[in-house]
């Protein structure tokens, strides 16, 4: 989808004919240059009172490896052109989260609603073309070593187009002009900066004109002021090609001054959900653990055993 054409339409509540909204709309027959039209002398405005349908959404999700439930009665809903952050401890299912959107894995009850229609549902051409509007970072998402910078975010438009090859080349510098590294093209990855090879990344990832983003961890390994570029970036991206991002992260700062929302797993569900601020502010004791770093709390520092007397008392050998 391309992003709403706001600027020379009134209101800039315009939104692509049979594209990604589903709400009530409504048809005006006057004429306006520069917005999107698909009807001479039609425009489509969304109507003000409707709600503009989420652009993914778990309804009561349930998943798990085998008998253990990984989530259990997730709702949530990523509201379009926005940027959720979705945190919480290791091992507390943020990939498998992304793994059901992409439809990697299948939820064993509930839905998980990809622009209205239910992923664990799809055929696998319905799958394939809904995957295409999605772009992808992955965890520890490496470049490939052995082909140049230029090459690496070409990838995706070599194995899913049939592009000319000139025309691959200019969305290439294009997309790696949005990460400022257009002058970069014709390095090998063990050329570039951990930084630089994010961002890199980055730009593949929004190579096929994606309508949403999953950032796994983005920001592992960073320092902080590649952090912070990547961060900036992340938002950036998001807002000037109108998507919708869900970045999976640790880094509860950065995270926060880019979000408009944040989710935070625990034990299977939802341990908070709101604005940065919100968050912050929660009162229940895990998430404020896990928001102000704290090493101890329901999250224990000591892994379960026996007591420390225990181990150390005089029946082990150690003094009385
Ligand atoms: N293929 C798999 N088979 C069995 N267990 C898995 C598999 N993948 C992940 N898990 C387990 O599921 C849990 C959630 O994993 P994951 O979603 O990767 O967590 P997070 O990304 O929050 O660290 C972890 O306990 C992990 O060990
Ligand atoms: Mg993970």
């Amino acid at each position: 989808m391309s992003p709403p054409n706001g600027a020379g339409c009134h209101g800039g509540n315009l939104f692509q004919f049979g594209g990604a909204s589903r709400g009530s709309f409504i048809i005006r027959g006057n004429r306006m240059p520069g917005c999107l039209l698909r009807a001479p002398g039609f425009f489509i405005e969304m109507d003000p009172a409707a709600q503009p349908q989420p652009f993914v959404e778990f309804r009561d999700v349930r998943f798990g490896y085998g008998e253990r439930a990984i989530l259990d009665g997730v709702s949530f809903s990523l509201p379009r052109g926005k940027v959720t952050a979705l945190m919480g401890a290791s091992g507390g299912g943020k990939t498998t989260v992304l793994r059901l959107i992409g439809g990697q894995q299948r939820a064993q009850r509930g839905e998980v609603l990809f622009d209205g229609h239910d992923v664990g549902r799809m055929d696998a051409a319905t799958l394939y073309a809904a995957r295409r509007r999605m772009g992808m970072l992955f965890q520890f998402g490496a470049l490939f070593t052995d082909m140049s910078v230029l090459d690496n975010v070409a990838f995706p438009l070599r194995e899913h187009t049939e592009l000319p090859e000139a025309l691959v080349r200019d969305i290439v510098l294009m997309k790696l002009d949005a990460v400022g590294l257009r002058g970069a093209r014709d390095l090998m990855p063990s050329e570039v900066s951990g930084g630089m090879a994010r961002r890199i990344a980055l730009a593949r990832a929004i190579a096929l004109d994606p309508d949403f983003v999953m950032y796994d961890e983005p920001f592992a390994g960073l320092d902080p002021i590649s952090l912070g570029t990547a961060a900036r970036l992340i938002r950036q991206l998001n807002d000037t090609l109108g998507l919708t991002s869900i970045i999976v992260s640790h880094d509860v700062e950065e995270t926060f001054r880019i979000a408009d929302q944040v989710i935070v797993l625990a034990n299977g569900g939802i341990a908070a959900q709101g604005t940065p601020d919100e968050v912050r502010n929660s009162s229940d004791p895990l998430v404020h653990q896990f928001v102000h770093a704290l090493p101890d709390g329901p999250v224990r520092f000591h892994y379960p055993g026996v007591g420390i007397e225990d181990d150390f008392g005089p029946a082990h050998g150690g003094h009385p």
